[in-house]
């Protein structure tokens, strides 16, 4: 089984190469990463030692590379996003051309060169806020941010080469994912940070905002179920058992560290920010998948990583991650 995995070299996209590469010792394994801001090329280093694995530096908005690339391949996994929603609102059209473009020249490549399985990462965020119970696959799309806007866009357009050209696309849409390598600009990981730098951490609004985590293997098993039991055409929304509103997540990050509350600051909140999120993960369950780790497991597990690995947030949230920052959104992170 030959796999092309876009966006390898980020949070989710490397913790699933790790996945399979364990889990499957004859696959191999080509990532496809333009090497953003968001990327690590400390993780590519480390996944060269395997004879399974290869790395090209591509753009998915490169048409003509993408489509030399991805001849040969079984299965295509497309995680290349811009995926920050703050970052959306402050610049969105990197947004509308990696989300929506790239995956249209990722769809064009996989269809002209045959490929056996698309599998497009996408995102709870599609239904939108949902203020009672929990999202279902067939529920109607209601995106709020440009970010889940062209993510929703993707989503469609990946469901419309199904119907129109028999290209065997799969769906996934996942809640909100925390774990190991998760870039600092995030809630979870800028909080953990934070703390451990002892500085603020800045709370949107009144911290109620609700999120349903999944620890980033739970997500990699469960996208593993689907490409290989999954039904073409079909969606798999991929959600964890937890739904917490933010601030007490960020308590819980204190108190792991005994810090004290006043670390945490009330802020201006996000504009059009999504109230709850929340996802009915039923249909992948009778599949066979379940989460393995709880939320309390996960953030033992994304905590001890984040205190061990202080060097590669810290260069992440130094200068070069700021440069870039400037040029692409004219802004600070
Ligand atoms: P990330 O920002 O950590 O990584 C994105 C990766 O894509 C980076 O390696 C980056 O270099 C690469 N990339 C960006 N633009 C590219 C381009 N034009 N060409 C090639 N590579 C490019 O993102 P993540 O959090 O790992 O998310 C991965 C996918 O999962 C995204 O599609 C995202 O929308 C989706 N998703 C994420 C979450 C979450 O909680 N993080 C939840 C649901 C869905
Ligand atoms: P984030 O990690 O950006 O994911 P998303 O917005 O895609 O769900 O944010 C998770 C939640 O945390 C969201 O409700 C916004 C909130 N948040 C803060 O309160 N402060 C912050 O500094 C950040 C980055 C997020």
């Amino acid at each position: 089984m030959k796999i092309f995995i876009t966006g390898g070299a980020g949070f989710i996209g490397s913790n699933f190469v790790e996945y399979i590469l364990g889990m499957h010792p004859s696959y191999k394994i080509t990532v496809f990463d333009k090497m953003t801001y968001a990327s690590n090329p400390d993780t590519i280093r480390e996944f060269r030692k395997n004879k399974n694995f290869s790395f090209i530096k591509g753009d998915i908005l490169d048409a003509a590379h993408v489509n030399r690339a991805v001849k040969g391949y079984d299965w295509v996994v497309n995680f290349a996003a811009e995926t920050h929603v703050d970052r959306s609102i402050l610049g969105p059209e990197a947004f509308i051309e990696t989300n929506i473009k790239g995956t249209f020249n990722l769809l064009e490549a996989s269809r002209k060169s045959g490929v056996k399985k698309f599998l497009q990462i996408s995102t709870d965020e599609v239904y939108g806020s949902v203020a009672k119970g929990k999202s279902r696959e067939t529920d109607t799309l209601d995106p709020t941010s440009p970010y889940s806007a062209s993510k929703t866009s993707a989503d469609l357009i990946a469901l419309s080469y199904f119907k129109t050209f028999s290209l065997p696309v799969l769906i996934t849409r996942s809640s909100n994912n925390f774990g190991p390598r998760q870039h600092p600009e995030k809630f979870i990981p800028l909080f953990i940070t934070n703390t451990i730098e002892g500085k603020q951490l800045p709370i949107y609004g009144d911290g109620k905002n609700v999120r349903n985590w999944i620890y980033v293997g739970d997500n990699c098993s469960g996208l593993d179920t689907v490409l290989h039991k999954g039904i073409p055409g079909e969606i798999y929304n991929i959600g964890g058992d937890t739904e917490e509103p933010n601030i007490k997540v960020a308590k819980c990050i204190l108190e792991s560290f005994c810090a004290p509350d006043r670390l945490l600051k009330r802020v201006k909140d996000r504009l059009a920010h999504d109230r709850r999120y929340a996802l009915d993960s039923s249909k992948l369950k009778k599949l066979g998948w379940k989460p393995e780790n709880n939320f309390e497991q996960g953030m033992a597990l994304t905590i001890k990583w984040y205190a061990n690995n202080t060097n590669w947030w810290l260069e992440l949230k130094g200068s070069a991650f700021k440069k870039y920052c400037k040029k692409n959104y004219g802004a600070r992170p």
